[in-house]
C-alpha cells in the first residue's frame, strides 16, 4: 500500500487538496466497491486507479502515473484496460472528476472518449486558495 500512497503523492504533490496518505488510500481499498488497476515496468508499479462500483455504474475515484514515466503512454494504457474490464462487466456509465485546469488529464480522458456532462462550479482549490471548476466527464458504453 505504501508504493501505491508514494506514487500517489508524487502525481498530486501540486494539487494540495488531494492528500490522501496510506491510512486513507487503505480505507478506500477496504471499501467493498471499490476495484484497483495498477500499471508496472519491470514489476515496479508506475502508476494506478482505484474505481467505485454500484450496479452498472462506475466512478474513477483517482488516476495517476508517476511524473518520470508520464508522456509514455501509460494512462491510455491503463484507461483502456479499465474500459475493457468495465465493458466485460456491463458497466453501462463509466463518470470522473477532473479540475478544469488539468489539461493533461482532461486530454487523456477526452482522447479515451470520455465527455464533458456538467461543471462542478468552485469544486477545487489551488495552492492559492482560489476556487477551480470541476468537469463531470463520462463514458458511455453501448451508445
Ligand atoms: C494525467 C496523467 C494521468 C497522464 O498520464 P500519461 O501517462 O502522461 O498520459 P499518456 O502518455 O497516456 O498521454 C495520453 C494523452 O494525455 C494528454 N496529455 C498527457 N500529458 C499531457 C500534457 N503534459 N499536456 C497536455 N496533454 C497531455 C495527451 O492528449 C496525450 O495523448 P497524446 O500523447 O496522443 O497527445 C498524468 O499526467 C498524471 O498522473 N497527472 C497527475 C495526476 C492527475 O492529474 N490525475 C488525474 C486526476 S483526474
Amino acid at each position: 500500500m505504501s508504493i501505491l500512497a508514494d506514487i500517489y503523492s508524487e502525481a498530486f504533490k501540486n494539487m494540495p487538496e488531494q492528500k490522501w496518505g496510506v491510512s486513507e488510500l487503505f480505507e478506500l481499498f477496504s471499501i467493498r466497491e471499490t476495484i484497483s488497476f495498477v500499471i508496472c515496468t519491470d514489476a515496479e508499479p508506475i502508476g494506478f486507479a482505484l474505481l467505485r462500483i454500484v450496479a452498472d455504474e462506475g466512478e474513477i475515484i483517482t488516476f495517476c502515473i508517476l511524473p518520470k514515466w508520464c508522456n509514455n503512454g501509460y494512462a491510455t494504457t491503463l484507461l483502456g484496460r479499465i474500459i475493457d474490464t468495465m465493458k466485460i462487466r456491463s458497466i453501462k456509465n463509466l463518470f470522473l472528476e477532473v479540475r478544469e485546469n488539468n489539461e493533461a488529464a482532461v486530454n487523456l480522458y477526452k482522447k479515451c472518449s470520455f465527455k464533458i456532462i456538467s461543471k462542478r462550479k468552485k469544486y477545487y482549490r489551488n495552492k492559492q486558495a482560489e476556487k477551480i471548476d470541476a468537469l463531470v466527464m463520462q463514458y458511455q458504453f453501448n451508445k
